[in-house]
């Protein structure tokens, strides 16, 4: 099993870690074969995703893959975040070790979580 480089620099140091005080949306997603869990936090303004930040318990993969999801969330238009899959998260990432590519489907599924929460929330 090897690690990108770019794997290795967000899980030793992780951008856009901890919680988000004054979140708008907040999701969470466990995977159940290992336990691991993580919760994303998004700050919405018109429609874009201001802040996004994550809290998780797991694996050196899912860590940086977590990382990697608020990354390429914050900027976004809902609408186009909403459509952030695993696939991208890990083609972000330069890729992932086959046995770890499902770490990667937490960050997808947490993220859907917290902009559906987010709607529900401003209705
Ligand atoms: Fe989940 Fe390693 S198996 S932390
Ligand atoms: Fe479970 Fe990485 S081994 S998320």
């Amino acid at each position: 099993m090897y690690f990108t480089q770019k794997v290795i620099d967000l899980f030793i140091k992780p951008e856009n870690a901890g919680e988000l005080a004054d979140a708008d949306g907040i999701g969470e997603a466990g995977d159940p074969h290992c336990g691991d869990f993580l919760r994303i936090y998004i700050q919405v303004r018109e429609g874009v995703i201001k802040d996004c930040t994550f809290q998780v318990f797991g694996c050196c993969a899912a860590i940086a893959s977590s990382s990697m999801t608020t990354i390429l969330a914050k900027g976004q238009a809902l609408d186009d975040a909403e459509k952030i899959t695993a696939q991208d998260i890990v083609h972000a990432l330069g890729g992932l070790p086959e046995e770890k590519v499902h770490c990667s489907v937490l960050g997808e599924s947490a993220l859907k979580a917290a902009i559906e929460n987010y709607r529900k929330n401003d209705q």
